[in-house]
């Protein structure tokens, strides 16, 4: 038994897209598991980066199966114009599977997530407008579309119907908006129907057979720790799971089958959209960690939040998700800074609290405590062992282990494959 699942701990865009593609080269399959096409993993391979948003990373390296579990909102326009993109740079596709009881992401849900977000005026929670919430809605309403249900043409046809007349007379009623057209959105989904049969299946057996196996499975979280619906800033949330628990309910693995997981944490801290961030930096100290570390998003271009690590922040996620192992991404882009800081601790009221608080309203006015770490001032991209970091960038990362009491397992010093330090050689 060998699998492994790889989280954020943060809020999003830690470079996790790295991770899996180096962790993938080990992995027989990549599994994604929750989310959609509003992620945005960006994987450089030989100095080209690829831009992937709801394939899973996986496909990037020969001979692999890349699975798009149950629990991923699966859009299938999204899903063709990336394989679409990825043929004609000569990737593989055929280990692409596709769960067929994934929920199918529609024009509707779409349209519905911008307006709506839209509609709460000043409360918007700034989604990325790729109908996820929607979609998961339908699903838990229990008027979903899936995976199944899209390639049996008849069953489409009448769900689709049944579903738009609702939709159209909640677009009309609530927006003011005009009705989508029934047989325009059936021709272009009974398209994609036709693309993607040959690569829909039963995820669940396929899995079971693999881990039975002793398959290597790497399980791929988009968005983050402090985005899950439930423990995340809610309502300042992605609408699934993407703490280690979402692989049991997103592609029907049990949690025994589990073995490691690994942590995804961005050396200092980002994020898009709106709610609350205690280390933000709204100076030139967070203006410069944006330009350095070009931080803007990959789905939608928005320049992201930025600011210093936040460890109480780290502590949750490995409690949340059971981390074994810290891969620490981006610690070149602090390699100019004269000096470096961690939030270590939140004080509120006077008082020092013991755990990330639920009410927003106290997160929003806790009180970072940090603690400052001298720069290294030293390019570290050519380092390739633990031992050659400059001394102050060890200090930063053992006080990183020390203060959320996860062990580093990897240091990543620059986007490529091989710019990566491993210490931990048992994640596989
Ligand atoms: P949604 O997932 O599009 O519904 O957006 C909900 C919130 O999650 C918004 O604040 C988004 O900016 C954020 N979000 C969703 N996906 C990502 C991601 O991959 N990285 C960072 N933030 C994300």
């Amino acid at each position: 038994m060998s699998t492994v699942v790889v989280t954020g701990t943060q809020w999003g865009d830690e470079g996790k897209g790295k991770i899996v593609d180096y962790l993938a080269q080990q992995a027989d399959t990549v599994v994604r598991f929750q989310g959609g096409a509003n992620a945005g993993h960006t994987v450089v391979v030989d100095g080209e980066a690829y831009k992937l948003r709801l394939m899973p990373s996986g496909i990037l390296f020969k001979g692999s199966h890349c699975v798009v579990g149950n629990g991923v909102a699966f859009d299938p326009k999204v899903m063709l114009q990336e394989m679409d993109s990825l043929a004609s740079r000569g990737i593989d596709l055929s280990g692409i599977r596709i769960s067929n009881r994934a929920q199918v992401v529609l024009p509707y849900h779409r349209l519905m997530d911008g307006l709506g977000d839209e509609a709460r005026g000043k409360n918007k929670v700034g989604t990325t407008k790729n109908g996820i919430g929607p979609c998961y809605v339908d699903r838990d309403n229990r008027i979903g579309i899936r995976v199944c249900d899209l390639v049996e043409k008849e069953t489409f046809a009448q769900k689709l119907k049944e579903n738009l007349a609702v939709k159209n007379r909640e677009l009309a009623l609530l927006y003011d908006h005009a009705p989508l057209d029934y047989d325009e959105i059936l021709k272009e989904y009974e398209g994609y129907a036709d693309r993607l049969r040959p690569y829909v299946c039963d995820t669940i057996a396929l899995l079971d057979e693999e881990i039975k196996a002793g398959r290597k499975i790497l399980f791929e979280g988009a968005q983050a720790t402090m985005l899950d619906i439930d423990y995340g800033t809610y309502p300042y949330v992605t609408a699934s799971h993407p703490v280690s628990g979402g692989v049991g309910v997103g592609c029907g693995v049990a949690p025994q089958k589990i073995d490691k997981v690994i942590g995804i944490v961005k050396a200092y801290c980002t994020r898009v959209g709106e709610g609350p961030f205690p280390t933000e930096q709204l100076n030139e100290t967070g203006n410069r960690l944006r330009e350095i570390g070009h931080e803007y998003g990959v789905v939608t271009g928005r320049p992201r939040r930025t600011g210093w690590l936040d460890a109480c922040v780290v502590r949750y996620a490995g409690i949340l998700s059971g981390i074994d192992y810290m891969a620490v991404t981006r610690l070149d882009i602090l390699d100019d800074f004269d000096t470096i800081q961690m939030c270590t601790g939140y004080r509120y009221q006077g008082k020092l609290l013991n755990e990330i608080p639920a009410s927003l309203k106290v997160l929003s006015e806790v009180e970072p405590v940090y603690e400052t770490f001298a720069g290294w001032k030293t390019d570290i991209t050519k380092v390739r062992k633990y031992e050659d970091l400059p001394k102050e960038a060890r200090v930063y990362l053992e006080r990183m282990a020390e203060v959320t009491g996860i062990r580093l397992g990897i240091v990543s010093v620059g986007p490529n494959r091989d710019e990566t330090i491993v210490l931990a050689n048992d994640i596989f």
